[in-house]
């Protein structure tokens, strides 16, 4: 059972896209459409476009594209139900009573249930006094009580039933324990064995913005191995999009935020009264992580770990985080090895003050290059000076002054001798750009006929084209439908995927809807969704003729592509043109 088309054709008339969409990305109007910068991929240009008109949205950039419950699903990472309810609650509407399957949206909910349960037994454990070493372990790492009780800190025990045995008490099941990953199966003989996923571990839950325990971290208390055991992959938790500490960090009221890398660090600076440091979690640092950021700051300072991997990191980090726009700066850390140790060996002011000689992205890449040479031979300096000059050649006019002179007078060179080292490098950057650009654009030509969701197009790009011509015009003019639907059935379709879109365009015409996308959310993922919005858009450069239709219904009918023209150097008004021709 599903939703009901009415439903959600009425809903849409009471919710426009512009609202919601706007609330989570900056739209411009341009003429009858908005633009703004995608929130599904890292873009400087807006290529992102809402469509007020056929309620749907679609990214140039990356192919994005959908109605308003494929946005908030995708958004707000939810599932279809959960989108219809999201969308519902925000036009006011209340949901009809049954004849849905929200099977996944119960599942998800009973998966945040037994973290919730989890995390509050897991408290408990800590605060037992026949665990007193766990409690110890926190507070001899100088964490408080108060702290402890904020980040619902935890103590898993050392035991393999405890927590199962606990949660099946309140009602869940062995399977619902596996799912969220706090329970694990193995079979002996056959038979199925349930046991805890953590074992005398200290616990780090971890919090998404609406309060849910998504996960957890759970660190041994002494030197073994692994030292930290993460929940894996679940319904409710993607580990590459996982933040911990964002949940306290955007009550904070700072337009900063304070990256580090370990729970241990967060929490320390929390109580130091940094309470806008958060920990990015996962081995890489992520674009959608990048982008959760820049929905709650301005600018990021990154306080890695002093050591190989935190270096590494922090290049990395920069380069995800240089694409979204947002001011980046970098601690260099001194005295420990990490924030935490920072602030329990030298206090909170020394913390502070580091935050306060943050590097700017340009001190921090010069800095970084400075440290790989040696600056008291020649070739040093030139080598130095060289990659400098590169990284200068990326910057403003102001930056490169500044640092032309401070580097200049420093090694003893002209002014004019490194502004011409730049000059060059810049030019060599430019060339590179532009090579770069030229087979970017190659890459999207080729791109233009294929579809990851439909594998049989760029084979058949001839009748894939006009299927999809034949559906757009369709969604647009249901009266072509009406004429020509005895001419063309789902059959004559060559491609499986856009037969799946006819077949369901046909189904609501048939029912007297009035196609729109929304028609198409529920039977298709929003990955799907952006191809069905590609090809929704077609008709919009076309003349939306009957003819046309009737010309798309000859080239399926005969099934034979031509192979007298290469179909995908063609736009799609061209590709009309062409079969008209023969
Ligand atoms: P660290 O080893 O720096 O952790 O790893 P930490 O938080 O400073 O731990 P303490 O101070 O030794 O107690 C940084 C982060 O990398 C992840 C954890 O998220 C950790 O907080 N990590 C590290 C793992 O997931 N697994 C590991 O085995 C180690
Ligand atoms: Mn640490």
């Amino acid at each position: 059972m599903r939703i009901s088309e009415r439903f959600i054709q009425e809903l849409q008339d009471k919710i426009d896209i512009e609202t919601v969409i706007s609330s989570h990305v900056n739209l411009k109007r341009r003429g009858k459409t908005l633009v703004g910068l995608c929130p599904f991929h890292n873009e400087k240009t807006p290529s992102f476009t809402v469509y007020p008109e056929s309620r749907s949205f679609y990214c140039f950039g990356c192919g994005a594209g959908g109605d308003v419950i494929s946005f908030v699903r995708r958004i707000e990472n939810l599932d279809y139900i959960e989108a219809v309810k999201a969308v519902a609650q925000m036009a006011g509407v209340s949901m009809p009573e049954d004849g849905y399957d929200d099977t996944l949206s119960k599942q998800r909910q009973r998966l945040l249930g037994a973290n919730r349960e989890a995390a509050r037994f897991f408290h408990e454990q800590l605060m037992n006094p026949k665990n007193k070493d766990a409690l110890n372990y926190f507070l001899k790492r100088g964490l408080d009580r108060n702290t402890i009780r904020r980040f619902g800190l935890g103590y898993a025990p050392n035991d393999w039933r405890e927590l199962t045995n606990h949660l099946k008490s309140k009602g869940f099941t062995e399977h619902e324990l596996v799912l969220a990953n706090l329970a694990r199966r193995s079979d002996k003989n056959g038979r199925a064995n349930y046991y805890d996923n953590f074992r005398n571990r200290v616990m780090f839950p971890i919090i998404d913005l609406r309060g849910n325990v998504i996960a957890f971290g759970g660190r041994v208390m002494d030197d073994s191995k692994p030292k930290y055991i993460n929940t894996s992959d679940t319904l409710v938790y993607k580990k590459s999009n996982g933040v911990f500490g964002l949940n306290l960090a955007k009550n904070a009221n700072e337009n900063k935020l304070i990256l580090v890398e370990g729970y241990m660090d967060v929490i320390a600076l929390h109580q130091a009264g940094f309470t806008n440091a958060i920990a990015c979690l996962g081995t890489a640092f992520t674009a959608e992580q990048a982008n959760l950021l820049s929905r709650y700051a301005d600018e990021i300072i990154i306080c890695y770990d002093n050591d190989g991997a935190g270096r590494t990191a922090t290049a990395r980090a920069l380069g995800v985080l240089s694409k979204t726009g947002l001011k980046l700066r970098v601690v260099q850390m001194s005295g420990g090895k990490d924030a935490d140790e920072i602030i329990r060996t030298h206090g909170k002011e020394r913390f502070a003050d580091l935050l306060k000689g943050a590097a700017s992205t340009t001190e921090y890449k010069l800095l970084e290059a400075r440290a790989k040479y040696d600056l008291n031979t020649d070739d040093g300096k030139v080598e130095f000076l060289n990659s400098a000059a590169t990284i200068l050649a990326g910057c403003g006019i102001i930056e490169r002054e500044i640092y032309s002179n401070r580097l200049s007078a420093e090694l003893g060179i002209s002014v004019e001798g490194m502004n011409a080292q730049i000059k060059n490098a810049a030019a060599r950057q430019k060339r590179l750009e532009e090579s770069r650009k030229k087979s970017e654009t190659q890459e999207m030509l080729n791109k233009s006929f294929e579809d990851k969701n439909n594998p049989e197009r760029a084979k058949n790009l001839m009748a894939a084209k006009a299927e999809e011509t034949l559906i757009s015009s369709f969604m647009r003019n249901p009266d072509f439908y009406k004429k020509l639907k005895e001419k063309i059935s789902p059959d004559d379709f060559v491609t499986a995927f856009n037969r799946r879109i006819f077949e369901c365009l046909v189904n609501s015409l048939e029912e007297g809807y009035m196609p729109d996308l929304s028609l198409f959310s529920s039977d298709f993922t929003p990955e799907e969704m952006d191809s069905v919005t590609r090809i929704s858009l077609i008709s919009s450069s076309l003349g939306n003729t009957i003819k046309e239709c009737e010309d798309c219904i000859a080239v399926l009918k005969e099934k034979s592509e031509p192979t007298v023209v290469d179909a995908s150097d063609v736009s799609d008004e061209e590709f009309l043109k062409l079969f008209k021709k023969k």
